[in-house]
């Protein structure tokens, strides 16, 4: 089995709330200090935290941690879908790509599908969702799963030269490009639109999360 570490209160709130059964060895540093914590952001979890928790140290300043387990990939979402899923297509920065995950979670997304060498379930990036990986399926995609056999929908590039009225159906991949080099050619030449947020003049581009966030919502 593989394991994440979730690390602090937000990350383990939310793996409790979508996927209980992959949390486990939940450990407090203060029973008394965690239950005020639960009771006063979420007590939905209150109960759930504390009837596995273990008393011990905890590195993280809110005292509390746990461990999860990868859900096992849901790849049906590449086929079918009712809600766009966001395509990260090479990005670097886990921070970015843990902020697409948190927003894609919050706006509804069928998933959120990577590519390139970014794991994103590397425990940099569960810090940036705060563990919202575990409300959606969060997938890395091997080259093969981009042919016509693995991802399907319609294809909605994401640039700043496209169409500024362009929509993303509920069907779309939302194709997302990363920090320095944008959206890679491959995927640009299967776009079937391109779909582009105005920005003020001499402003190159806006962050990747805050483009996957503007265009989400805007379709909300
Ligand atoms: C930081 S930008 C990449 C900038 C990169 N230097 C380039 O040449 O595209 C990261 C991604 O966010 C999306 N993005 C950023 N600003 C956008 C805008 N105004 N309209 C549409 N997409 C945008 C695009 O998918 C872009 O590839």
């Amino acid at each position: 089995m593989t394991t994440v570490p979730l690390e602090g209160f937000h990350p383990v709130k939310h793996a409790l709330r979508f996927a209980p059964s992959l949390v486990f060895d939940v450990r407090v540093r203060d029973p008394a200090a965690a239950r005020a914590l639960c009771e006063r952001l979420a007590p939905d979890v209150t109960d759930a935290l504390l009837a596995r928790a273990t008393t011990g140290e905890v590195a993280h300043h809110t005292g509390i941690a746990a461990t999860g387990a990868l859900p096992p990939p849901d790849t049906s979402v590449l086929r079918h879908r009712d809600a766009p899923l966001v395509l990260l297509d090479g990005p670097r920065s886990p921070g970015n790509a843990g902020a697409v995950v948190r927003v894609a979670a919050a706006a509804g997304a069928s998933g959120v599908a990577v590519t390139g060498t970014l794991d994103p379930w590397h425990p940099s990036v569960l810090r940036g969702s705060a563990g919202l990986h575990y409300a959606l399926p969060v997938l890395r995609l091997a080259g093969h799963e981009l042919g016509c056999h693995g991802l399907t929908g319609p294809l909605v590039v994401l640039n700043a030269d496209g169409d500024p009225r362009a929509a993303l159906p509920a069907e779309g991949v939302l194709v997302v490009g990363s920090e320095r080099s944008g959206v890679s050619d491959a995927l640009r030449q299967r776009a079937d639109v391109v779909l582009a947020l105005p920005m003020r003049p001499g402003v190159s581009s806006l962050n990747l999360a805050t483009a996957v966030a503007a265009a989400l919502y805007r379709r909300r």
